[in-house]
């Protein structure tokens, strides 16, 4: 399978050297697409490095910017994952439109519902899939990944696929799975996008205003109130949406705080990046879709205000990309 993953942020590091230590076969090939010229060439030259608590391995991917020959060499792929922040989407999908074909697979696995409109936004005729991932990623450095916590990854489409892309998908769920993920096919992709909103709204930006990880967050009363009454009022627009819910979202937040324990959220490394966050995609979702039915939603208004004035307090026009 030709794989194109697109971001070498923590999940796309994570996936792209997963599926690379992994991978037999001749016929596969896997290249990661980046838009930032400099970290392309420091990655082709270093490897994507990937650690655990026992070991590090290093992961020689290729590293593409864009329209390169590399890149234009193995068009059209198969599948391209599109691991990049929700923010970035609109970008990145013009920028590597040459890339694909009809056939092409596109895959979208971002934090948050802000991007679950993207086929409106495409110039594809393809159905887009949609993948959720509770795995514990931290990016250490450019390209120098630690897998902290294991979780699960779903994909699934919103809207029935031709026969060609349901066969892709079913590819690609393979494909993570010999590399050792532990990844799946949903029949409802929307109530696990949901159910991952729930946990990336209550960790999130708390992390973020805390400057705590993951477990952190649970040995304060005050972050551990805040974060259930962030996520009860999520629950209550998802139910508001008839969106399923298949566990408790604060069990399940909770449970995600201890499995992740020294993970650094990806809210609290855009802090520290100075980068822009995924909070309009995350809480910013909750309250508009809480306006939209006449669900009140105080404690998501306050994390989007407080995290909306700690982005304009740092400089980001001298932001880390
Ligand atoms: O955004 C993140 O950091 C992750 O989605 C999660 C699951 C909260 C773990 O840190």
């Amino acid at each position: 399978m030709r794989i194109a993953i697109v971001g070498p942020g923590a999940l796309g590091c994570l996936f792209a050297s997963l599926l690379s230590l992994k991978r037999q076969s001749d016929k596969d090939s896997l290249l990661l697409l980046d838009h930032n010229r400099e970290r392309a060439a420091l990655l082709n030259k270093q490897g994507i490095i990937y650690e655990t608590d026992s070991k590090q391995d290093r992961a020689m991917i290729p590293v593409s910017v864009e329209l390169e020959p590399l890149a234009l060499s193995l068009r059209p792929m198969d599948v391209v994952l599109f691991c990049v922040k929700s923010h970035d989407l609109q970008r990145c999908l013009q920028s590597y439109l040459p890339l694909l074909s009809p056939q092409t697979l596109l895959v979208f696995l971002q934090n948050g519902i802000g991007h679950l409109d993207i086929q409106g936004r495409l110039n594809v005729s393809s159905t887009p899939a949609f993948a959720s991932s509770s795995e514990g990623a931290t990016l250490l450095s450019p390209g120098h990944v630690l897998h902290a916590g294991r979780g699960r990854t779903h994909l699934g489409f919103l809207q029935s696929p031709v026969a060609l892309q349901q066969q892709q998908l079913e590819k690609l769920v393979l494909n993570l799975q010999e590399a050792g993920i532990e990844a799946s096919l949903s029949k409802d992709i929307r109530s696990h996008l949901w159910a991952k909103l729930f946990i990336n709204a209550g960790i999130n930006p708390l992390t973020a205003l805390y400057n705590r990880t993951n477990g952190q967050l649970l040995t304060s009363c005050a972050a551990r109130g805040r974060l259930k009454n962030i996520v009860r009022e999520a629950e209550a627009v998802a139910k508001g949406c008839k969106i399923t819910i298949n566990v408790d979202p604060v069990q399940a937040t909770i449970a995600v705080c201890k499995s992740t324990a020294r993970n650094i959220s990806s809210m609290l490394q855009d802090r520290r990046n100075k980068r822009l966050t995924e909070i309009d995609a995350i809480n910013g979702a909750v309250v508009r879709e809480g306006k939209r039915l006449g669900i009140a939603t105080p404690f998501n208004d306050e994390v989007v205000e407080q995290i909306k004035k700690m982005e304009n307090e740092y400089n980001l026009g001298t932001a880390t990309k």
